[in-house]
Protein backbone atom coordinates (compact mmCIF):
# COMPACT_ATOMS: atom_id res chain seq x y z
CA UNK A 1 0.00 0.00 0.00
CA UNK A 2 2.60 2.29 0.70
CA UNK A 3 4.64 1.24 -2.04
CA UNK A 4 1.26 2.36 -4.35
CA UNK A 5 1.29 5.52 -2.72
CA UNK A 6 4.67 6.37 -3.47
CA UNK A 7 4.85 5.26 -7.12
CA UNK A 8 1.53 7.46 -7.32
CA UNK A 9 3.31 10.53 -5.75
CA UNK A 10 6.33 9.75 -8.17
CA UNK A 11 4.06 9.62 -11.07
CA UNK A 12 2.41 13.19 -9.93
CA UNK A 13 5.67 14.80 -9.80
CA UNK A 14 6.29 13.82 -13.25
CA UNK A 15 2.98 15.16 -14.69
CA UNK A 16 3.81 18.31 -12.86
CA UNK A 17 7.49 18.26 -14.23
CA UNK A 18 6.36 17.84 -17.66
CA UNK A 19 3.71 20.53 -17.39
CA UNK A 20 5.71 22.75 -16.32
CA UNK A 21 8.43 22.38 -18.60
CA UNK A 22 5.96 22.80 -21.58
CA UNK A 23 4.63 25.65 -19.90
CA UNK A 24 5.98 28.43 -22.35
CA UNK A 25 6.26 26.38 -25.33
CA UNK A 26 3.59 28.13 -27.69
CA UNK A 27 2.07 30.17 -24.94
CA UNK A 28 1.09 34.06 -25.15
CA UNK A 29 3.00 36.14 -22.66
CA UNK A 30 -0.49 36.56 -21.11
CA UNK A 31 -0.73 33.03 -20.54
CA UNK A 32 2.03 32.50 -19.18
CA UNK A 33 1.52 35.09 -16.85
CA UNK A 34 -1.42 33.34 -15.65
CA UNK A 35 -0.48 29.57 -15.43
CA UNK A 36 2.00 30.95 -13.02
CA UNK A 37 -0.43 32.55 -11.08
CA UNK A 38 0.38 36.02 -12.42
CA UNK A 39 -2.33 38.63 -13.25
CA UNK A 40 -1.64 39.07 -17.43
CA UNK A 41 -2.19 43.29 -17.32
CA UNK A 42 1.05 43.29 -15.88
CA UNK A 43 2.10 43.40 -19.51
CA UNK A 44 0.44 45.82 -21.85
CA UNK A 45 -1.38 44.93 -24.67
CA UNK A 46 0.42 44.47 -27.67
CA UNK A 47 3.34 41.92 -26.74
CA UNK A 48 4.67 41.69 -30.43
CA UNK A 49 6.76 38.53 -29.56
CA UNK A 50 7.44 36.70 -26.60
CA UNK A 51 9.83 33.94 -25.79
CA UNK A 52 10.53 31.81 -22.68
CA UNK A 53 13.09 29.68 -22.10
CA UNK A 54 13.15 26.48 -19.59
CA UNK A 55 14.48 28.24 -16.40
CA UNK A 56 11.40 30.87 -16.60
CA UNK A 57 14.00 33.66 -18.17
CA UNK A 58 11.69 35.42 -21.06
CA UNK A 59 11.67 37.96 -23.49
CA UNK A 60 8.99 40.14 -24.57
CA UNK A 61 8.85 43.05 -27.29
CA UNK A 62 6.77 45.62 -27.94
CA UNK A 63 6.89 47.97 -30.94
CA UNK A 64 7.92 50.87 -29.23
CA UNK A 65 8.20 52.19 -25.30
CA UNK A 66 4.80 53.10 -23.71
CA UNK A 67 3.09 54.29 -21.01
CA UNK A 68 0.53 52.68 -19.27
CA UNK A 69 -1.63 53.68 -16.01
CA UNK A 70 -2.87 51.91 -13.44
CA UNK A 71 -2.42 53.98 -9.93
CA UNK A 72 0.61 55.07 -10.57
CA UNK A 73 2.35 55.35 -14.32
CA UNK A 74 4.06 52.49 -15.45
CA UNK A 75 6.86 52.64 -18.50
CA UNK A 76 7.54 49.59 -20.29
CA UNK A 77 10.52 49.57 -22.26
CA UNK A 78 10.65 47.97 -26.28
CA UNK A 79 12.60 45.01 -24.78
CA UNK A 80 10.86 43.80 -21.29
CA UNK A 81 12.93 40.67 -19.87
CA UNK A 82 13.07 38.81 -16.46
CA UNK A 83 12.72 35.47 -14.95
CA UNK A 84 9.29 33.80 -14.30
CA UNK A 85 8.26 31.26 -11.43
CA UNK A 86 5.22 30.76 -9.90
CA UNK A 87 4.28 33.88 -8.55
CA UNK A 88 7.19 36.00 -8.80
CA UNK A 89 9.18 37.55 -11.62
CA UNK A 90 11.99 38.49 -10.45
CA UNK A 91 15.66 40.22 -12.22
CA UNK A 92 12.60 42.24 -14.41
CA UNK A 93 14.45 44.56 -17.09
CA UNK A 94 12.75 47.45 -19.20
CA UNK A 95 9.69 48.21 -16.54
CA UNK A 96 9.66 51.75 -14.49
CA UNK A 97 6.80 52.79 -12.27
CA UNK A 98 6.39 56.63 -11.35
CA UNK A 99 6.28 57.97 -7.88
CA UNK A 100 5.72 61.39 -7.05
CA UNK A 101 7.98 62.58 -10.31
CA UNK A 102 10.59 59.97 -10.23
CA UNK A 103 10.77 56.93 -11.71
CA UNK A 104 12.25 54.02 -10.23
CA UNK A 105 13.03 50.60 -12.03
CA UNK A 106 10.77 47.64 -11.01
CA UNK A 107 12.97 45.15 -10.32
CA UNK A 108 10.59 41.99 -8.95
CA UNK A 109 6.92 41.30 -8.72
CA UNK A 110 5.58 38.55 -6.70
CA UNK A 111 2.03 37.26 -5.37
CA UNK A 112 2.85 35.76 -1.84
CA UNK A 113 -0.59 34.97 -1.36
CA UNK A 114 -3.10 34.47 -4.10
CA UNK A 115 -6.37 34.44 -1.75
CA UNK A 116 -4.63 37.88 -0.41
CA UNK A 117 -5.61 39.57 -3.40
CA UNK A 118 -2.68 41.57 -2.77
CA UNK A 119 0.27 41.79 -5.66
CA UNK A 120 3.85 43.53 -4.24
CA UNK A 121 6.02 45.67 -6.65
CA UNK A 122 9.85 46.04 -5.79
CA UNK A 123 10.27 49.61 -6.86
CA UNK A 124 13.84 51.21 -6.43
CA UNK A 125 14.42 49.90 -2.43
CA UNK A 126 10.93 49.92 -1.37
CA UNK A 127 8.11 47.38 -2.04
CA UNK A 128 4.76 48.72 -2.83
CA UNK A 129 1.62 46.91 -2.47
CA UNK A 130 -1.21 46.95 -4.83
CA UNK A 131 -4.51 44.80 -5.29
CA UNK A 132 -4.23 42.16 -7.57
CA UNK A 133 -7.49 42.91 -9.86
CA UNK A 134 -5.61 46.83 -10.89
CA UNK A 135 -3.80 44.26 -13.38
CA UNK A 136 -6.42 41.76 -14.52
CA UNK A 137 -6.75 42.87 -17.54
CA UNK A 138 -3.49 43.92 -20.05
CA UNK A 139 -3.42 47.79 -20.12
CA UNK A 140 -3.94 49.95 -23.08
CA UNK A 141 -0.62 51.53 -23.71
CA UNK A 142 0.66 55.02 -24.67
CA UNK A 143 3.50 54.97 -27.30
CA UNK A 144 6.21 57.80 -25.83
CA UNK A 145 8.84 59.54 -27.02
CA UNK A 146 12.09 56.99 -27.38
CA UNK A 147 13.76 60.31 -26.60
CA UNK A 148 12.16 60.55 -23.03
CA UNK A 149 13.36 56.70 -22.32
CA UNK A 150 16.81 57.53 -23.01
CA UNK A 151 16.85 60.29 -20.70
CA UNK A 152 15.43 58.40 -17.82
CA UNK A 153 18.30 55.96 -18.06
CA UNK A 154 21.00 58.41 -18.65
CA UNK A 155 19.56 59.81 -15.39
CA UNK A 156 21.18 56.59 -14.27
CA UNK A 157 19.48 53.07 -13.39
CA UNK A 158 16.01 54.23 -14.85
CA UNK A 159 15.49 56.54 -12.22
CA UNK A 160 14.97 60.11 -13.89
CA UNK A 161 11.97 62.75 -14.00
CA UNK A 162 9.45 62.45 -16.64
CA UNK A 163 8.46 65.18 -18.41
CA UNK A 164 5.29 65.73 -19.40
C1 LIG B 1 15.36 44.81 -28.56
O1 LIG B 1 15.74 43.49 -28.84
C2 LIG B 1 15.96 43.26 -30.21
C3 LIG B 1 16.15 41.76 -30.41
O2 LIG B 1 16.89 41.20 -29.37
C4 LIG B 1 17.16 44.09 -30.65
O3 LIG B 1 17.42 43.88 -32.01
C5 LIG B 1 16.85 45.56 -30.40
O4 LIG B 1 17.96 46.34 -30.71
C6 LIG B 1 16.45 45.80 -28.97
N1 LIG B 1 15.94 47.16 -28.83
C7 LIG B 1 16.29 47.97 -27.84
C8 LIG B 1 15.68 49.32 -27.85
O5 LIG B 1 17.07 47.63 -26.95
Amino acid sequence: MMARRSEFLVLVAIVLILIHSSAGAGMSAYEVLRVNGLPSGLLPKGVREFSIGDDGSFEAHLDHPCLAKFENHVLYQTNISGSISFGRISSISGVSAQELFLWFPVKAIVVDDPLSGVIFFDVGDVRKQFPISTFDTPPDCAPTDEEDVLALHRAGGGVGVWRS
